[in-house]
């Protein structure tokens, strides 16, 4: 008897709403387009996502890493309920989050990925998915973590999230933080900002392809002075400089 190993190892997705496009208007005045892709375009973000992999400062290295794994194992149908949010400026990406549904109470919040610095478009992205748990997915808690101290402050301090250091988050089995709706509602207007309708000129350039970043996050450009003025305490400058 032949078996459809395929059929067996393949995630299906529980059928969920989708997120409606939304615009931000960011500090300078340039609109960004926070908008769900289906897997059709995880191929566009990979490369961007790759770019950053040993980029060790404020820990993009670790989540990049990280994204790439859970991206990858989406589009190849290995990851359960994931979904993923872009945001775009002018078509060209500034930000990647992404998250997990686990059951009709419960979110789980994966990562944010910033590709343009200094203008918070990493905490507008990581706003429109908890507004997409909580008034599209109706859910009554998102789990969290932070990988870096950066991300501490955006999320734990700035939304004031309540511990749930009971429960092992799946980012790594670190201890979880949770946003309720309580503190979701308390965010509102200051935190989740942004409109709907997005115009149609700014979905439909957003819509006609992922841009690259204009201005990613870049290593040194000399590795080894790097590694003097680091003290390389991981190494990786050296192991870089190498490849
Ligand atoms: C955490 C993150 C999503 C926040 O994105 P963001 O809201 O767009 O914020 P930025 O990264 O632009 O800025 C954060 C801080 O870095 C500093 N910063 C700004 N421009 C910078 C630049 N070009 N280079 C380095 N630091 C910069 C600012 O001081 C800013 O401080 P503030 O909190 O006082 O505003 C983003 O930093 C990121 O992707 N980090 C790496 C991955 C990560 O840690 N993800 C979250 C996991 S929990």
């Amino acid at each position: 008897m032949s078996v459809d190993v395929e059929k067996i190892l393949r995630t299906v997705d529980t059928p969920l709403p989708s997120f409606p496009p939304k615009v931000i208007t960011l500090a300078g005045g340039e609109p960004m387009v926070v908008r769900q892709i289906d897997r059709d375009e995880i191929p566009d973000l990979l490369p961007h996502v790759e770019a950053l992999i040993h980029h060790e400062r404020d820990f993009y290295d670790v989540v990049s890493a990280r994204v790439y794994s859970e991206l990858l194992a989406h589009y190849r149908n290995r990851y359960q309920d994931q979904y993923v949010l872009v945001a775009q400026i002018d078509g060209h990406l500034s930000a990647i989050v992404n998250g997990r549904w686990v059951n009709p109470d419960q979110g789980m919040s994966l990562h944010t990925l910033g590709l343009r610095r200094g203008l918070r478009v990493g905490a507008h992205a990581f706003a429109s998915k908890m507004e997409y748990h909580f008034d599209f997915l109706k859910q009554k808690e998102v789990l969290i973590v932070a990988e870096s101290p950066i991300g501490f402050r955006r999320w734990m301090i700035e939304y004031k999230l309540e511990k749930r250091f009971q429960i092992p988050h799946e980012l790594g089995g670190c201890p979880s933080w949770s946003l309720t709706k309580e503190l979701f509602d308390a965010a509102r207007g200051s935190l989740i900002v942004g409109s709907r309708p997005v115009p149609a000129d700014l979905l439909k350039k957003a819509e006609a392809g992922i841009l690259e970043p204009t201005d990613p996050p870049k290593p040194p450009a000399d590795f080894l002075a790097a590694t003097r003025s680091q003290y390389d305490s991981t190494g990786k400058s050296r192991i870089a400089e190498k490849r």
